[in-house]
């Protein structure tokens, strides 16, 4: 099949060199031509594990393709996914849907004949509708029908979530397109994937309920951390015992700084909005976002407390500020307030991250940037673990000990064992564990 992918980022770069790896032709679009160049000469723009292989494979078996020439480049498409971003817009936290109009707007005129539409963009319920509308108000001759097919896949796993999903949601009412989407996904559903053939309003709605409920368990296993630092228990052990429970599920249930990522804060935000507009509030979401958001800056008050509650004239090194390991993507991650709650406090802050040094560099100010873990922890008063990479999981401990002004490690991601750093000398504050500090 012919595919056509509008958006050349996290989601539209990943879903189309796996569909060019399955077999069908597909050319991924991006208005920001810097963008294509770079992809153009092999040069990935976002850091995504095996993404680079798949890319040179399929652009080198004449697979897969870059253009920014919309018009060109959709006009020979069977199948015209829209991937762009939907951001949080200003001020007021509804879905920014600019970039879905605009990109229906420009293709609606050089479609192909039958050729079938997709929102795999993050969209609120009624966007496929109106995409449908501006379309035909382009093109009233047009013979089109506009699917919403919402994408799961995680940043640092987004080739394998891709390939083997736990499920493909379909969200269309015309025969037409349902088959030409069987056909796009043919090869997932011969790896046993499921697909949910709904309506497109359903499709749209699964996406928000789905991020919302993941963020849910995350707020939620917080909070419970919280109280078992209160009441001297391990959150892990909580959250293994609950877990087990399969109509609970071990998933999801990793306390630590609180969610953050391009997609979960934004789309809790989008969905309270659709709630408010419909008079149906989604009053569990509102409380989630709120306690998150919260969140952030009481790790800061945590690494204070190390210190009896005072951080002036502590040098504080943070590990990770990507908001999770494997991707350099910096959207709303948590050490982005965490940071600015420890500078506010009075610290001075060193930083170091494997991938993601040069996306950070465009976030904070006033921090000192490192090239390893040990020339960040040289000389600080505690060491601040926000991001689990890997790297961080196996640090020297001895060589730490001797080369920090004073030996406190606070891990908001639970990785190291509180008896093995104290073995080592350290002060030792994990999240919801016991004897962690308390914020
Ligand atoms: P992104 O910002 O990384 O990429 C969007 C790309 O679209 C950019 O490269 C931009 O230049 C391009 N673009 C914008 N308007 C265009 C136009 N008119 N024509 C051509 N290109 C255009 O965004 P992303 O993270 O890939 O997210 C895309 C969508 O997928 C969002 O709705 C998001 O909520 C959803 N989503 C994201 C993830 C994720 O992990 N990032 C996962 C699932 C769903
Ligand atoms: C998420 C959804 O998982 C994915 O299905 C959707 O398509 C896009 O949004 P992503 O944002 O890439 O994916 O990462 P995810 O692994 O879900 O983590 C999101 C945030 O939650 C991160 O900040 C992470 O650290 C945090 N998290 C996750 C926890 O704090 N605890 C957990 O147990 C899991």
């Amino acid at each position: 099949m012919h595919i056509a992918m509008i958006g050349a980022g996290y989601v539209g770069l990943v879903s189309g060199a796996c569909f060019s790896d399955f077999g069908h032709q597909v050319v991924c679009i991006d208005s920001n031509a810097e963008k294509v160049a770079s992809l153009n000469n092999g040069e990935m723009p976002i850091h995504e594990p095996g993404l680079a292989e798949l890319v040179a494979r399929n652009v080198g078996q004449g697979r897969l393709s870059f253009a920014s020439d919309l018009k060109s480049a959709v006009c020979e498409a069977e199948v015209v996914f829209i991937a762009v971003g939907t951001p949080s817009r200003r001020g007021d936290g509804h879905a920014d849907l600019s970039y879905v109009y605009a990109a229906a707007r420009e293709i609606a005129t050089v479609l192909p004949e039958r050729a079938v539409v997709v929102t795999k963009s993050t969209v609120p319920v009624g966007t496929g509708d109106e995409v449908e509308r501006i379309i035909r108000e382009e093109n009233p001759t047009a013979t089109v029908a506009v699917v919403s097919n919402p994408e799961f896949l995680r940043e640092g796993a987004a080739i394998r979530d891709f390939k083997h999903p736990d499920r493909i949601v379909i969200g269309t009412d015309d025969p037409r397109a349902r088959s030409a989407m069987a056909e796009v996904y043919r090869p997932l559903h011969l790896n046993a994937s499921p697909i949910l053939y709904t309506d497109r309003r359903t499709a749209e709605l699964t996406k928000y309920a789905a991020n919302s409920f993941l963020a849910t368990k995350i707020a939620f296993i917080n909070e419970i951390a919280d109280l078992a630092e209160k009441v001297g228990a391990n959150v892990q052990e909580v959250a293994r015992g609950i877990g087990l429970d399969n109509r609970i599920g071990q998933k999801f249930l990793h306390a630590g700084p609180g969610f953050g990522g391009s997609c979960f804060p934004k789309d809790a935000m989008a969905l309270i909005k659709t709630g408010q507009d419909n008079e149906s509030p989604v009053r569990i979401v509102e409380t989630v976002v709120a306690v998150n958001d919260q969140r952030k800056r009481a790790m800061a008050r945590k690494v204070a407390n190390a210190f009896g509650g005072n951080l002036r004239g502590k040098s504080i090194a943070v590990l990770g500020v990507t908001f999770k390991p494997d991707t350099d993507d910096m959207r709303d991650a948590p050490s982005i307030p965490l940071i600015t709650a420890l500078q506010d406090m009075g610290a001075e802050v060193r930083v170091f991250d494997p991938v993601g040094m040069e996306q950070a560099k465009k976030v904070f100010e006033n921090v000192t940037f490192c090239e390893n873990a040990y020339r960040c922890a040289k000389g600080c008063h505690a060491l601040v673990i926000v991001t689990e990479w890997e790297q961080f999981r196996a640090l020297d401990l001895k060589e730490l000990s001797t080369i920090m002004a004073c030996p406190v490690i606070v891990d908001l991601r639970n990785i190291y064992s509180p008896e093995e750093v104290r073995r080592n000398g350290f002060l030792y504050c994990g999240v919801g564990r016991p004897k962690s500090v308390a914020y």
